[in-house]
């Protein structure tokens, strides 16, 4: 295995040799003064004078900095406004390629307080629920700090899920508020925000009011008296709310193994906390850095490292509109260029799909302003990491592989840049404070190295989610029940000789879609939302540039008509409408039977091995209701190749 050695001359970093093992030590002997000392990095209205007060037994309970008083928006924004106001806090590059806009903090000042000041007016207060559907523009930065300065919960919604998908988010939380564009723009294509919400309020007419953003223009129809284009208002300042450490700041659907998505739920206090102190140390981020991560800001990626760990930190955060691959492959690479980014942070299906249009799009850029890269998301194979090492960062940068999810806020794993050795595709070490542990399927904790196991972690962190919106049993079940004591992620890692973590995906019903999290389950009920489906099973495949591409073997009713063509089309077309563009399959098998035990359960294994073509670990069959099943999908799935 190639390493890639610590910097001898390590000093430059913001954790280096001189700092590391004492910090390393204080997180582990003495965490409360450990985070209490990291929350001084945050202004507060009250100090709080506890850290940590959680248990992960049931009632699971996790509180931090509980008689903290602070307001989230005031530390993202006002505080550098008063500052440093000159200083650019967003940088908006759009999907056209026009000139960049440079956003100061003073005008972000002026553009949160304008929305908040439209949030109040409206009659939004403390506590209610606000969803943003918009696209990757300044304003949807505006709406969340907006948010987060009256104390009501903001829960963004990607601009890529379908209508349904966003009512039943919308009804979920109870939201009474929803923020939106009249059209998003993405790849030179338009995507229909304002329709897609009209839609998804037919479902939840509890709406009163809908904000349109008007980033295109194009006229879209709205609704008289629940309509509302948006027109900042500059004159009104709002005070902040003074906020509890524990209040929510915002609530994130993601999907899990069972059932609907999971409203996680994060606070303000010890979310941003975290978010800030990984955000800086992590990515290194000093004075004059331009710091760039380009995911979009519906995902828990966009929450703590576009815009709350970057600008809680003053720094400078680039936003941008568009995808990677237009108007061409270079895309990215000129950004970095003509911003001078120094810290590059993208997700391994990016990396996969630039790698694979070829090295001559590197040509029309230098990237010599870059110093650091960090890789989300997914496991990064180690073609793809060498890549980006070798002719993204021409061997200039360090590579951080960040292990984390939605659920914890921020990182929990990943190569301090000054003084790991790096090893292409191990997320390496816990960051200060985690305790990560490996668990043998009967929950015991494997010590020895090297091991694999289930990845738990045994003691709580400040950016660890606080519950699921509206269900704490299922918060419970879901990950402190297999394991009592631990939170378990749901991952499964390894551990090697020298103590190093490799995160080997998955081991739940999750797939994991170009770095999205999308339940099997989720799949399925949405594939048989059409009556010509009667059943159908989703397994993950390995895929070049998704890393895991989505298969589904479907049963079609015994009286339908259609031909295999036809019932994928309607499959397809079902999924996007109910979920939306992001779980469209990659391959879709017609089968009469699908291959089950007697009691019913779809034995996943077997079908995960057919979409492997490993057919010779599918094993013994014999228990399976119908046998014979097997040989019948095996061929259709040989024939369809
Ligand atoms: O399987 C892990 C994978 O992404 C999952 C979390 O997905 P989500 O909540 O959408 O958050 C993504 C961004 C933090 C994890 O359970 N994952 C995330 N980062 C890595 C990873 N797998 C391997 N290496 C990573 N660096």
């Amino acid at each position: 295995m190639m390493t890639y050695p610590k910097p001898i001359d390590d000093q430059s970093y913001l954790i280096n040799s001189s700092n590391h093992k004492s910090l390393q030590q204080t997180a582990k002997t003495d965490p409360n003064n450990f985070w209490l000392d990291i929350a001084k990095r945050l202004e507060w209205m009250n100090f709080p004078t506890i850290a940590g007060n959680w248990q992960f037994q049931k009632p699971v309970s996790i509180k931090w900095f509980e008689d903290g008083l602070l307001n989230v928006c005031t530390n993202c924004v006002d505080r550098h406004a008063n500052v440093t106001p000159d200083k650019t806090a967003i940088i908006w590059v759009d999907d056209q390629g026009k000139t960049p806009t440079h956003i100061s903090y003073a005008q972000l000042f002026k553009e949160v307080n304008a929305m908040a000041f439209s949030l109040k007016e409206l009659g939004v207060k403390k506590g209610d629920r606000v969803i943003i559907y918009m696209p990757m523009i300044p304003e949807i930065a505006y709406a969340m700090l907006a948010c987060a300065r009256i104390g009501a919960i903001h829960s963004v919604v990607f601009g890529g899920f379908s209508s349904e998908s966003l009512s039943g988010r919308i009804q979920d939380c109870g939201a009474k508020v929803v923020i939106t564009a009249n059209e998003g723009l993405r790849g030179g294509k338009t995507v229909p925000l304002k329709a897609n919400v009209d839609t998804a309020l037919l479902q939840a007419p509890q709406v009163e009011k809908v904000f349109v953003i008007n980033r295109t223009s194009a006229h879209v129809p709205m609704v008289a008296g629940r309509d509302i284009v948006y027109v900042p208002n500059y004159a009104q300042v709002v005070t902040p709310e003074p906020m509890n450490a524990e209040d929510p700041l915002f609530i994130l659907y993601t999907s899990g193994s069972t059932g609907k998505p999971k409203g996680v739920l994060h606070t303000s206090g010890g979310y941003l906390t975290y978010a800030s102190l990984t955000h800086q140390w992590i990515f290194d981020v000093q004075e004059n850095d331009i710091y760039w991560c380009t995911a979009d800001a519906g995902w828990i990626t966009g929450h703590s490292y576009v815009v709350y760990g970057p600008l809680a930190n003053g720094a400078t955060t680039v936003m941008f509109e568009g995808i990677p691959n237009y108007p061409n492959p270079d895309r990215l690479w000129q950004i970095i260029d003509d911003l001078k980014v120094s810290i590059f942070y993208t997700a391994p299906t990016a990396i996969r799909s630039l790698m694979q249009a070829g090295d001559e799009w590197l040509e029309t850029s230098s990237r010599k302003s870059l110093r650091l890269l960090g890789s989300v998301g997914e496991p990064i194979n180690q073609e793809a990491w060498e890549w980006y090492f070798h002719k993204v960062g021409n061997e200039n940068c360090r590579i951080v592989d960040t292990w984390w999810q939605t659920e914890t806020g921020g990182i929990m794993m990943t190569p301090l840049a000054g003084v790991h050795n790096l090893k292409p595709g191990s997320a390496t070490q816990p960051f200060f404070g985690i305790q990560p542990a490996l668990l043998d399927d009967l929950g015991k904790e494997i010590d020895s190295n090297p091991a694999e196991g289930n990845l738990s972690v045994k003691s709580s962190w400040p950016g660890q989610m606080r519950t699921v919106y509206g269900d704490h049993s299922r918060f419970e079940d879901t990950y402190f029940s297999q394991f009592p004591g631990y939170y378990f992620s749901g991952d499964g890692a390894r551990r090697d000789a020298d103590g190093d973590y490799w995160i080997t995906g998955r081991v739940d019903d999750v797939l994991n879609v170009s770095g999205h999290r999308l339940g099997t389950a989720e799949i399925e009920t949405a594939a048989t939302m059409d009556h010509s489906i009667i059943e159908t099973a989703v397994v993950g495949f390995p895929h070049p540039i998704k890393g895991e591409g989505i298969m589904i073997f479907a049963i079609p009713g015994a009286h339908v008509t259609h031909s295999d063509d036809e019932l994928k089309a309607i499959i397809k077309q079902t999924i996007r409408t109910q979920i939306g563009p992001i779980a469209s399959p990659d391959a879709i098998h017609i089968v009469k039977g699908l291959p089950k035990t007697r009691s019913g359960k779809i034995m996943r294994r077997i079908l995960r091995c057919i979409a492997k073509s490993e057919f010779e670990k599918i094993g013994d069959v014999s228990t399976l209701a119908d046998p014979t099943v097997v040989e019948h999908i095996i061929e259709v799935f040989s024939a369809k190749k």
